[in-house]
């Protein structure tokens, strides 16, 4: 069964790195798909994979070849995007990864946005796991259609503002079409224990916390060096975190 988890939360709180630990993880449990859905693009960078063409570019094409009628009309257009996101797809030996690039812009009532997702969906179902890396808005989650989401993960960091905002991610999701199994909050970036207040915050907002990740020395280094954040060694903060996710999800 294809198991699909979200990760997000707002810039800079630690999605892509703890993104890319899922999945370096998971891949050593099955195949996994990986979704970069922030359109800056850098889980490529954490998963030290190159970046290739975008589905956003495959999504482009095809809305250009429908206006301009250059699809034979004997060919089934869903088809056409089904190749084209193939295309654009990073194959490696751990993990696939897609690129969404360029978001979908303001006219989402779009016949090749429809059909982006499904292709996206029946892709997925390849799949052991598939971890989307969110962009900081809730787009691409309120958009999904077709497929549910089992696991959202909504990162922040400890302060008050931060799990406040998630909380505020949980009310909305409830809000979307999109049906999401079960959310769960991580609180990524934490030094000594976390504060009692934040602690407080987290029950009284009625947030369910699946891992407190401490703060990685580990990661600095890499980053100066340009190296991919899965060559993080085993026991550091992050990689510790992402495994207690995923033993946690019973995955
Ligand atoms: N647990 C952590 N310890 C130390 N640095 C971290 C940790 N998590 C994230 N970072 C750093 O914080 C910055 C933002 O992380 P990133 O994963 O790019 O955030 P996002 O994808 O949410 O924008 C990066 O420089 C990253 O290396
Ligand atoms: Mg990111």
């Amino acid at each position: 069964m294809a198991t699909m988890i979200v990760v997000a939360g707002k810039g800079g709180v630690g999605k892509t790195a703890i993104s890319s630990l899922l999945a370096d993880s998971l891949s050593k449990k099955g195949v996994v798909l990986a979704i970069d859905a922030d359109p800056s693009t850098n889980l490529n960078t954490a998963l030290g994979l190159p970046l290739s063409c975008t589905v956003g570019k495959a999504r482009e094409d095809l809305t250009e070849d429908i206006t301009k009628g250059t699809i034979s009309p004997t060919v089934a257009k869903q088809d056409v995007l089904d190749m084209k996101i193939r295309e654009a797809m990073v194959e490696s030996s751990k993990i696939d990864l897609l690129a969404m690039g360029r978001p979908e812009g303001p006219g989402c009532y779009c016949a090749a946005n429809h059909m982006l997702r499904l292709s996206i969906d029946r892709l997925a179902k390849n799949y052991d796991y598939t971890v989307v890396d969110s962009e900081a808005g809730l787009e691409h989650i309120s958009r999904r259609t077709t497929q549910d989401i089992d696991v959202l993960l909504t990162v922040s960091d400890p302060t008050i503002r931060g799990i406040t905002a998630a909380a505020r991610v949980k009310d909305l999701i409830k809000e979307m079409r999109t049906k999401v199994g079960k959310i769960y909050l991580v609180v990524n970036r934490v030094k000594n224990g976390l504060p009692p207040d934040i602690d407080k915050a987290i029950t009284d907002l009625g947030l369910e916390m699946i891992a407190a990740v401490y703060e990685d020395p580990n990661l600095a280094e890499l980053e100066v060096k340009g190296k991919p954040i899965i060559e993080l060694p085993p026991n550091s903060p992050l990689r510790n975190g992402a495994e207690e996710i995923i033993s946690k999800l019973g995955l």
